[in-house]
């Protein structure tokens, strides 16, 4: 099956729609919204985690791999959603995380008991390495009363799983089909490159155990048998991986398609640009020639090699991108569609997240009791412990906090921006009568601009097949990229500043007709001006 027309959209369950008034969004609220979603025009929802969970990560900690939680509505509920939205020929991606589970899972708690058998679903040590925990603090946790440690990659509450136990990769090849029969068609792996570590792990220069457990060549393998006993059988299903510091080398592998791996990969590296010394908890204006190189490093390989790169500007891990790209107080509707326009004409399958589609912003919350994710307040007591001030390290918090996208989703200006009628779990952002869906399908232009992208990724196989080559890599504000297929090109053009700039159009796109354009009355030149943000795409 191809893949390449499809657009896929991310909803974060807790914050889309709650339909019983506690807070928390559920899946009755997805199904409410389904026409919304077909309007738009998407092929795929990927729901972020709804098993039972105790929610120390946001359902990434998960107690039970073949169940719904009943916070969500249950199993009858999603079965419900998969009916439902396949009348809208609209298919459901789950959220797999085979890296680790919960230390409540029934599998942990075994090993606790003292079941052997259990404990080598697990990564013990005597001794545990100096590594530091991706969401802080050392990776290694005491084991019950005993004299060992389990590994945690993230929060001590997640539990890393030992892949080189045959019967665990058994039972999670069990979990796939489970749901596989259930009807879900694709699958996002969490984390999926670091679940082959090596068998002797030790402490390193940089504390992280990185290249120990990182885009090993046994985790190749482990994906192959994976895909050959679950979703390989299936040939309606996308799987997408998400990548952690992974290379574009490792990204080929996983996504050719005769090595039957995955569809394709989410890699981050383009959303590092902003971060000082590579630090996340920093604050710094993005670097433009390195966000240029990647794309077109990325791009043209990829083409080249027939990879396929999952594409996208924001998740559920990340701030919004319109605060971290976009002039927002004044360009906050056109910016939003050069980002739009930059990555759906590209090579590879965008992405959107819930609420990009209306432009939607980060919070701008003001006290640290805002916040709820794990990783930001563990992040808030170490930046303190460093010495800064509070104002400080609140100013970071902000900028950075994966809260940020996690806020309810705004669908109108009515108290709680009718997410919920109860107290929401994470308060809404305050701009939400001015940013919410209701105002957005009336007045707004953002929405159209994404449903006519879908449009023409659906209609136009230059689009979703052509190949990829960067154009004037070194223009200082521009982003450019010319998609082939056939007979036909494609020019892309993307200014990512606030001030205008001019490129020289090569003769024979000047005959051509505008594709795409986030201005109006646009006339081809030789020497092209391009508006602030403006994205400008050219047919030949
Ligand atoms: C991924 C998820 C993130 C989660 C982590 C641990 O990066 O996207 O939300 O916290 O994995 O499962």
């Amino acid at each position: 099956m191809t893949f390449k027309n499809k657009v896929i959209y991310q909803i974060y369950p807790k914050s889309f729609l709650d339909t019983t008034g506690n807070g928390i969004g559920d899946l009755a609220g997805i199904i409410q919204k389904l026409p919304y979603l077909s309007q738009l025009g998407v092929d795929m929802l990927w729901l972020n985690p709804i098993y039972p969970s105790p929610q120390k990560d946001n359902g990434y900690d998960i107690s039970n791999y073949l169940e719904v939680d009943s916070l969500f509505g249950g199993m009858g509920e999603l079965e419900r959603l998969i009916k439902e939205a396949k009348k809208h020929q609209i298919d459901i991606m789950f959220d797999m995380v085979l890296n680790h589970v919960s230390t409540e899972h029934e599998w942990f708690q075994k090993a606790l008991a003292g079941d052997k058998k259990y404990q080598d679903y697990f990564i013990l040590r005597d001794e545990p390495t100096d590594w530091v925990s991706k969401f802080g603090g050392n990776a290694w946790s005491k084991f019950g009363e005993t004299d060992q440690y389990y590994l945690h990659l993230f929060d001590k509450t997640q539990a890393d799983l030992n892949w080189r136990n045959e019967e665990v990769r058994e039972e999670l090849v069990t979990v796939v089909n489970f749901w596989l029969e259930k009807g879900i068609r694709g699958l996002r792996f969490d984390v999926i490159n670091v679940i082959g570590k090596d068998e002797v792990l030790q402490n390193n220069e940089h504390n992280d155990g990185k290249a120990e457990y990182t885009d090993k060549p046994i985790t190749h393998d482990y994906l192959k048998e994976l895909s050959r006993n679950s979703f390989g059988k299936y040939d309606d299903t996308i799987t997408v991986g998400e990548m952690s510091s992974t290379t574009i080398e490792n990204c080929v592998l996983y996504t050719q398609p005769e090595r039957n791996e995955l569809s394709m990969t989410f890699n981050f590296h383009h959303l590092k640009v902003d971060y000082a010394n590579k630090e996340k908890w920093t604050i710094a204006d993005f670097d433009f020639e390195e966000l240029k190189e990647l794309f077109h490093s990325w791009g043209e390989t990829m083409s080249e090699q027939n990879g396929w790169n999952a594409l996208f500007w924001n998740n559920h891990d990340q701030p919004r991108a319109l605060n971290r790209f976009v002039d927002v107080k004044h360009f906050r509707e056109t910016g939003a569609k050069m980002l739009a326009a930059s990555i759906h004409l590209s090579r590879g399958t965008p992405f959107i997240y819930m609420g990009e589609e209306i432009g939607m912003v980060n919070p701008e919350f003001d006290s640290i009791d805002q916040y709820v994710d794990v990783e930001s307040l563990n992040a808030f007591n170490e930046l303190l412990e460093t010495g800064k001030t509070e104002a400080e390290v609140l100013n970071i918090i902000k900028e950075k906090s994966r809260d940020n996208s996690r806020t309810p989703m705004q669908w109108n200006g009515d108290c709680y921006s009718g997410f919920s009628t109860g107290t929401p779990w994470l308060q809404v952002a305050d701009n939400y009568s001015e940013i919410n869906v209701e105002k957005e399908l009336t007045e707004g232009s953002i929405f159209s601009f994404y449903q006519e992208l879908i449009r023409l990724r659906k209609t136009m196989p230059l689009i979703a097949e052509g190949t990829y080559k960067g154009f004037e890599k070194k223009h200082s504000q521009v982003y450019g990229f010319i998609r082939t297929y056939q007979e036909q090109e494609l020019l892309c053009l993307n200014n990512f500043y606030s001030e205008p700039t001019s490129i020289m159009i090569p003769d024979d796109f000047l005959e051509g007709t505008i594709l795409v354009d986030n201005y109006s009355n646009t006339v081809l030149a030789k020497e092209q001006v391009l508006q602030p943000y403006q994205t400008l795409a050219i047919l030949v």
